[in-house]
């Protein structure tokens, strides 16, 4: 393999090193900010504005011809499989096997864990490293408000599936203001009961949000405010590359927020991503997806795509997007 990943290297000395992969774009749930009001409930699918309608969801061999592709190019450290909801993915266990005969030993997984009940171990021995759980609430009706779900506990018994399992477990909690704000104490002694960490998430501007979020956003240092009014907090410093920011809570543990908006970390980012149709991204703001596959064959017009999708990602700050993120993949 000749690595040539140094040669796509923006003024910022970032380079694609991560790929997040959206495996299927539908959803068993309908969270709030990821879904719009007017679905009434349902689980409808906004039309994906990048996405032709000849374009069928990839199988797992054509996933992995895709990764291949792009891997044999910029040597992937690590690859996240998301949606829409990955659990939904026919062939999970089996893309992971794959993906770990690539190389690549580090997978994870971001899911909502309604269906991770029973699977975890399957997962673990497949391949899969680390599992990040998104969980907004821990009182049922706000979880039911946030999620359009009625079923929190399924949510819960995941979690504790993939703990049973010994994979590594963060939570992902996005906070909105009116909404769910007033969980943030209860989700930070759930993680810390569980001896996980928490990662709360500043509301970002994608799909329905786009034009209209300011109302919901709750900032970092909102969330530190809460946090600090109930417990003394230290900082801890940040990985380079990490989207999140970290504190310790003594006798609790650690929590981070992810700040996107406040605290933006474009600056040192290294992701790639891939949407269920084999279009990549170099950025979450950017809708314009280049399907790498159709242009196989060809390493230099490979290399000339992934120059251009770095050279999408934003110098400093998140500008929105009109996508889902179940079609980019979160
Ligand atoms: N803002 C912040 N986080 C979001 N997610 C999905 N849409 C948004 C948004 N608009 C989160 C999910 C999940 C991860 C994939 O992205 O809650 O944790
Ligand atoms: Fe599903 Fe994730 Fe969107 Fe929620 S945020 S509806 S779990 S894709």
């Amino acid at each position: 393999m000749v690595d040539v990943s140094e040669g796509i290297t923006d003024r910022f000395g970032r380079k694609f090193e991560k790929l997040r992969v959206s495996l299927i774009n539908e959803c068993n749930f309908a969270c709030t900010y990821c879904v719009s009001d007017d679905a009434n409930g349902r689980n409808h699918l906004e039309p994906n504005i990048n996405t032709a309608p000849h374009q069928k969801r990839l199988n797992t061999r054509e996933f992995i011809e895709s990764i291949t592709l792009v891997h044999d190019i910029v040597n992937l450290k690590s690859i996240r499989l998301t949606g829409g909801e990955p659990l939904l993915y026919p062939d999970l266990a089996g893309i992971i096997r794959e993906i770990k005969l690539l190389g690549i030993d580090d997978i994870r997984l971001t899911t909502n864990a309604y269906y991770l009940k029973d699977k975890s171990v399957e997962l673990k021995q497949s391949g899969l490293r680390a599992i990040n759980i998104s969980l907004d609430a821990v009182d049922g009706e706000i979880f039911r408000m946030m999620s359009g779900n009625q079923r929190m506990q399924r949510v819960l018994d995941g979690v504790d599936d993939a703990l049973d399992a010994g994979l590594d477990v963060k939570l992902n909690a996005v906070i909105m203001k009116g909404k769910n704000d007033n969980q943030i104490i209860p989700l930070l002694r759930y993680a810390g009961h569980k001896g996980i960490d928490i990662r709360y998430l500043e509301l970002m501007k994608m799909g329905h949000l786009y034009h209209h979020m300011d109302g919901f956003f709750f900032s970092q240092q909102n969330i530190l405010d809460v946090i600090q009014a109930n417990y003394f907090i230290t900082e801890v410093s940040r990985k380079k590359s990490s989207t999140s920011n970290y504190w310790n809570v003594p006798g609790i543990g650690n929590f981070g927020i992810i700040a996107n908006e406040s605290v933006p970390f474009c600056g040192d980012c290294n992701r790639l991503r891939m949407d269920s149709f084999g279009n990549f991204y170099g950025c979450l703001s950017s809708s314009v997806g280049i399907p790498l596959m159709k242009e196989s064959g060809n390493r230099e017009k490979t290399v000339d795509s992934l120059k251009r999708l770095l050279s999408y990602k934003q110098s400093h700050h998140f500008k929105g997007n009109e996508m889902t993120m179940r079609y980019i993949g979160g």
